[in-house]
């Protein structure tokens, strides 16, 4: 008999988590304005609204938190993290922040004015954020195969070279730096290929413009090119991930997906000039320089969730983790974006509520009905995420319609995937019967979705 795959870990520490009545939670998403970020945890059975900062960190991790340095200025947590990520990426200078977005707002203080352009393959949301709240344009250059959720395409998550070329070629000059988010969380954890890296470098450089990856799930992008691009498959996950970062001049990090902590995150170049002018600005926002927002022992939790997470086996567990609810809900006819992502499962919300119309948001009455369902909570990215237009106040309806299923880093079981699969499938099964969504009753004026609050219709 074939030895069946299992997790490369066992579980050393538990939380208990709640089931609840539908009553119930008719009563409180109706409190929470039918926003599943206005829900309190405890009112959720299984929480998929993330894999930011949610995972579970091991013994080594919890037992490296003991031995931070809490010095001021040039604690030594700050060198084993910078060490580790230097080894890794084979960038020299770091700058710790304390999440994602504050590595953002670090570096593109110092990059990016009023009036300039930043192509990338679908920005994530604080990316676009940190972008159009100065007052610059966020240009999406994701290949159009992206688009199409049924069609099984390696690295859908690739930016279009053609795209790139004509947007460089047509305002180079407004241009600080092209962006590559590694995994592309926006268009469905899909990884981008090295081949499109070196690519989107060539361009670039031939266009004298830099590069940064917005790397939050970089280790879940070097397993994909082990596993599914030719010439990967005997390299290892670190050999991988310097290629990959050899073809970028920077990086921003949220260190809450990769690094498998709860919260942290960081800059990471070879080019003095960012590094110079960011070290200024993380002393005026984040901190100093040694600790930018963070405690030694995050730092020292970084330092070792880096290390592990860039371990085949771990990746391994996890990406076979979301791709067994994806056969899932392959047997029940569900459709989502193909192939699974690397950190989650997004549901085609339009292909699932066909009857709801775009101005009634279906991917968020998705979102509502699971969590009815059964006490799941998903994360709507989709036409409330996508915002307004910065310049026309319009809806943006134009790009895609997800329920996504972020599974975090070693915490739930299979058994608990076979009840998010088994909810949505009763929710699938009745789906011709749901025909209203839900309309803004208030919104903020960017990054609306966390806030939102809506009306049953
Ligand atoms: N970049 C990407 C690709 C992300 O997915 C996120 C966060 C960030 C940057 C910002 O990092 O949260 O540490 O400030 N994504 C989370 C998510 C929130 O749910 O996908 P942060």
């Amino acid at each position: 008999m074939k030895i069946p795959f299992a997790e490369s870990w066992k579980i050393k520490m538990v939380e208990s988590i709640r089931k609840s009545t539908r009553n119930e939670r008719e009563k409180w998403i109706k409190e929470a304005h039918y926003n599943v970020f206005q829900l309190e945890s405890q009112k959720i059975y299984i929480d998929l609204l993330t894999d930011s900062g949610t995972g579970a960190m091991s013994d080594r991790q919890w037992s490296a938190m003991m031995l931070g340095d809490e010095s001021y200025a040039g604690a030594t947590s700050f060198y084993k993290m910078k060490d580790t990520i230097s080894a890794i990426t084979g960038f020299r200078y770091v700058i710790p922040t304390h999440q994602g977005r504050a590595a953002e707002n670090v570096l593109f203080s110092c990059l990016i004015k009023e009036g300039d352009i930043v192509p990338g393959n679908s920005h994530f949301d604080t990316t676009k954020g940190h972008i159009e709240s100065r007052k610059a344009l966020a240009v999406d250059c994701t290949i159009a195969e992206a688009r199409d959720t049924q069609l099984e395409i390696s690295f859908k998550g690739n930016m279009d070279i053609k795209l790139l070329e004509d947007c460089l070629l047509a305002s180079s000059e407004k241009i600080p730096f092209v962006l590559v988010t590694i995994t592309n969380n926006t268009c469905g954890g899909q990884p981008v290929s090295m081949q499109n890296m070196k690519e989107i470098y060539a361009v670039a450089k031939k266009y004298n413009k830099l590069v940064l990856f917005d790397s939050a799930r970089f280790a879940e992008n070097a397993y994909f090119i082990k596993t599914r691009e030719k010439g990967y498959e005997h390299k290892t996950i670190k050999e991988i991930c310097l290629e990959m970062f050899s073809y970028s001049d920077g990086m921003t990090m949220s260190a809450k997906k990769d690094a498998q902590v709860n919260m942290g995150g960081f800059i990471a170049t070879n080019l003095e000039d960012w590094y110079e002018q960011a070290k200024v600005k993380c002393i005026i926002y984040e901190g100093y320089i040694t600790y930018g927002g963070l405690s030694g022992r995050d730092m020292n939790a970084i330092a070792v969730g880096l290390e592990e997470n860039t371990d085949f086996e771990n990746l391994e567990t996890r990406i076979k983790q979301v791709e067994y609810l994806a056969q899932k809900l392959d047997e029940y006819g569900i459709p989502y974006q193909r192939p699974a992502g690397g950190h989650a499962i997004f549901v085609d919300a339009q292909k699932v509520l066909t009857e709801v119309p775009k101005e009634e948001f279906p991917a968020q009455t998705l979102t509502i009905e699971l969590y009815l369902e059964a006490g799941v909570r998903g994360c709507e990215i989709g036409y409330l995420l996508a915002d307004r237009d910065p310049f026309t106040r319009e809806n943006r309806f134009g790009g895609m319609e997800f329920l996504r299923l972020a599974i975090p880093r070693r915490t739930y079981t299979n058994n608990h995937m076979d009840v998010v699969a088994a909810a949505l499938k009763n929710v699938f099964d009745r789906r011709k019967s749901i025909i209203r969504g839900v309309q803004i009753v208030w919104e903020a004026p960017i990054m609306r979705h966390f806030t939102v609050k809506l009306e049953k219709l």
